[in-house]
């Protein structure tokens, strides 16, 4: 099954973010992941296009960008122009999630949709066929640093049977808490996508520690 290791640079240092961006590009990781917050639909705030075309400017791999934002329709044609791959809205922000998908598509991108840790499977099921990316939150978005809620093993089953019921591809991203204690435990329930703020860049060697997401194996 397909792994693929998103760096999530929230917890980067912006005084360097070259550097940061640079130790990424020689890293094993493939995607580089750019968590948008608005201040409203989060409580926080974080960045918005300047570093995103900052980052895109940086890096060659693919940018995965994540909008905690109201609204997000408003925006999708500037991410598209700022260089992301992949946009990914929080299904809660999106009152015709179908029309946005399409709007992401018509952009040129490919589509994710995050569903926080209380929202439904069901809130997807009618519009799986158009999601590239299902990003299950394995916390409550607007920080980094925080703890995984463990009630996300089940949701990720259910939605790898769901998925695979289908004969679908759309890949599995989780993001939050994640670490390489938990790395392995998440492919094993289905997951393709990693996404890991301060388990790598406050690691003693990011490098090594995007290898070890990527390569987990059970025991270790
Ligand atoms: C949280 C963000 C995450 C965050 C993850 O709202 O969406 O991408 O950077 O940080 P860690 O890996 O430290 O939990
Ligand atoms: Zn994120």
């Amino acid at each position: 099954m397909t792994r693929i290791i998103s760096p999530s640079i929230l917890t980067a240092d912006f005084g360097r973010l070259s550097d940061e961006i640079a130790l990424v590009n020689r890293s094993e990781a493939q995607w580089v992941h750019c968590d948008v917050m608005d201040g409203v639909f989060v409580p926080n705030i974080s960045f918005g296009f300047p570093v995103v075309q900052a980052v895109r400017a940086l890096t060659d791999k693919k940018l995965d960008v994540h909008l905690m934002i109201v609204d997000p329709d408003r925006y999708i044609a500037r991410f598209a122009e700022a260089g992301a791959g992949m946009l990914t809205v929080q299904a809660e922000a999106c009152v015709h999630l179908h029309r946005t998908l399409q709007s992401i598509h018509e952009a040129g991108m490919q589509a994710g949709v995050a569903l926080n840790p209380h929202t439904p499977l069901s809130s997807i099921e009618e519009v799986l066929d158009d999601i590239d990316m299902v990003l299950i939150m394995t916390v409550n978005p607007g920080f980094g640093g925080q703890q995984f809620i463990p009630q996300s093993y089940s949701k990720i089953r259910r939605l790898r049977q769901m998925i695979d019921a289908r004969g679908l591809s759309t890949l599995i991203q989780v993001d939050g808490g994640v670490s390489t204690a938990n790395a392995d435990e998440l492919y094993r329930a289905g997951v393709n996508v990693l996404v890991a703020g301060s388990a790598i860049f406050s690691s003693a060697d990011p490098q090594q520690t995007i290898h070890q997401l990527l390569t987990a194996q059970a025991g270790e």
